[in-house]
Order: structure tokens, then sequence, then C-alpha cells
């Protein structure tokens, strides 16, 4: 994944009750990106379907593991076809509002007070860790220090 989008949208179907396997072996090599809040200063956002039930609990998650690794999301859509066309079509309407949120949020900086504490103490936790640990986390002490958060 690249980090250099000023917004990054997730999307995943409801695979049993969660994202895919895909989506989860991606998450699970994303470990230097919690670290290292490398989502720090950049907006999300996530899409989910499911066939019965579930994707607002998949949507949601999505959002929190952008949310863990430092972004502010913006929102998210999500649709269980099982509702029929009125839901989809309200979710289509959703996603077409979160990209506006999105861009205006990428266009005028917007802060979301709300999430603040949550980061800082996601920062305040890494920043222990990376300290404890920064034999073998050699690439996030660098990091750290490289960013004057250590
Ligand atoms: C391996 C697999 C697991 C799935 N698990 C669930 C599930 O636990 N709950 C659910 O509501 N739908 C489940 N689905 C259905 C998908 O979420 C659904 O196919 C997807 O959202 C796309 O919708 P569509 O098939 O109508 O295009 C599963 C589908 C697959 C292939």
């Amino acid at each position: 994944m690249s980090l250099s989008p000023d917004a990054i949208v997730l999307a995943s179907p409801n695979y049993i009750n969660n994202v895919t396997a895909w989506m989860k072996a991606l998450f699970d090599r994303m470990g230097d990106c919690v670290h290292c809040q490398r989502m720090e200063g950049k907006y999300g956002a996530a899409v989910s379907t499911a066939g019965g039930s579930g994707a607002v609990y998949v949507a949601e998650y999505l959002n929190k593991t952008l949310s863990l690794m430092g972004a502010d999301v913006v929102g998210a859509a999500s649709v269980n076809m099982s509702e029929g066309q009125d839901a989809v079509n309200q979710a289509i309407k959703e996603s077409h509002n979160i990209g506006m949120a999105l861009a205006e949020a990428i266009e005028t900086g917007r802060v979301f007070p709300d999430q603040k504490a949550g980061h800082e103490e996601m920062m305040n936790r890494m920043r222990d860790l990376v300290s404890l640990r920064s034999d073998d986390w050699t690439c996030e002490y660098a990091y750290f220090r490289a960013k004057k958060w250590l």
C-alpha cells in the first residue's frame, strides 16, 4: 500500500462476519504502520457489503484499523444485500457523500476533535513501546527519531 495519498478508502465484503482473509493479511503486514502511526495526517473511510448482515460491523472494523494507524476517519458506507435495492441505492448515495467529505477534508485540512484523544493515546502508547523496544524495532525507532517524536 502506498503511503503517499492524502486519503485511503478501504473496502471489503463480509466474509464470515469479518473482512476478507486478503484484507486481514494486509493488516497483519502493517504492524509498523500502527507502531509508527503512518496514517497520521491522512483521512480514511470504509465501504462494505454483506449478503445478509454484518456490513456495518465490517466497515467499522476497517475504519477502526485506519484510526489505529493514526488516520482521521470521515465515515463509512455499507449495505446488506438482503435489504434490497433501496438499501443499495442508499449506500451508493452514502458512498458519494463520503467521497465528497474526503475531498472537502483534504481541501480544508478539516480537523476531527472527537478523534484527537484516541490518536494521542495511541501515539503515547507507541512512543513508550518503540522506546522500550528500540534494540529490535530499529526501523520504528529511527522513524520516531527522524520525526522528533522521541
Ligand atoms: C467466503 C464467504 C463468506 C461470506 N460470509 C458472509 C457472512 O458471514 N455474512 C453475510 O451476510 N454474507 C457473507 N458472505 C456474502 C458476501 O458478503 C457477499 O457476497 C458480498 O457482500 C457481495 O455481495 P453480492 O454477492 O450480492 O455481490 C460471504 C461470502 C463469501 C464468498
